[in-house]
């Protein structure tokens, strides 16, 4: 199976870090004309010099995807740029420690503005331009989507609204010829709990205690979670849709015991 993004736009929202920094670097690598985005605009730039593009082929916008003004700017900005988009894909997130008893309602709002309501949004601004070209949408989900998890309540919420988002967009959008997957990554070693907050020292002990608890023995890499999107995102998977596929070691299949 050969796969390439020869003459595919792409949008590849969080590609300062993580996940999305391993996806735009594939993604350029498979002859995509890409557009990154991320609010750290230093990254950006950088990762417009290192990825050494073919001529034409990378665009970044920095901007903070809370802003429903940036959302709209960023999809039509990727389209002025390359006159089309075939391919969306909502990487961008955030995650925060709350429960139900212990809850900051501005921080719950952040969570679920950007991991959720960017999703939606900038997936309603690209139906018309992913109907024109066939296109199709890859969110960025959680085994937190599928799997309850205690102390990440609104993250959680947010991941499981993403895959139903997922669900029903496929449905809906099937018709006009966009297909809409989600990948439900376990833990991944990114900046995702570092910039949440957490100490690196408690960091560190967290991955540890991932080997015990995704039956594969290992926590994920960026670049494992980035091929799958890349499957999903490529024609090679065009009759796949309303799927949201764990990629995790095995850890959504473990129950507590
Ligand atoms: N790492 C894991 O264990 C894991 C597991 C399951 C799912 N995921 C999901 O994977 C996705 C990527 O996360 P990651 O692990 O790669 O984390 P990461 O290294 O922290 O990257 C997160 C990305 O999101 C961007 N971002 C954050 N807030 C933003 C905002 N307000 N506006 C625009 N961009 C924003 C960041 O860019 P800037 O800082 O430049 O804005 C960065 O590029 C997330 O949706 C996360 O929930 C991660």
């Amino acid at each position: 199976m050969n796969i390439s993004f020869q003459d595919k736009v792409l949008l590849i929202t969080g590609a300062t870090s993580g996940i999305g920094e391993a996806l735009a670097a594939a993604a350029v690598r498979l002859g995509g004309r890409v557009m990154l985005t991320g609010r750290n605009s230093e990254k950006l730039a950088e990762l417009q010099e290192s990825l050494s593009p073919a001529p034409d082929s990378l665009a970044i916008l920095a901007g903070d995807l809370a802003d429903d003004a940036f959302r709209v700017r960023l999809v039509a900005e990727t389209v002025e740029r390359f006159g089309g988009l075939d391919v969306l894909v909502n990487n961008a997130g955030i995650i925060h420690s709350d429960t139900v008893a212990a809850l900051d309602m501005a921080a719950y709002e952040r969570v679920m503005n950007l991991n959720l309501g960017a999703v939606v949004h900038l997936s309603h601004l690209a139906v018309p331009h992913l109907e024109a070209r066939k296109g199709n949408i890859v969110n960025v989900s959680s085994v937190a989507g599928t799997r309850a998890f205690p102390g990440i309540l609104s993250y959680c919420i947010s991941k499981a609204g993403t895959d139903q988002f997922t669900r029903c967009a496929a449905l809906e959008l099937a018709a006009q010829g966009i297909r809409v997957n989600a990948v439900n990554p376990g833990v991944v070693e990114t900046r995702l709990h570092l910039n949440s907050g957490m100490e690196p020292a408690a960091y560190r002990n967290f991955l540890e205690r991932s080997k015990q608890t995704h039956p594969i023995g290992r926590v994920g890499r960026p670049e494992e979670i980035a091929d799958l999107i890349l499957f999903l995102a490529s024609d090679a998977a065009g009759w796949i849709t309303g799927g949201c596929y764990a990629i995790d070691g095995g850890r959504a299949e473990t129950c507590a015991r």
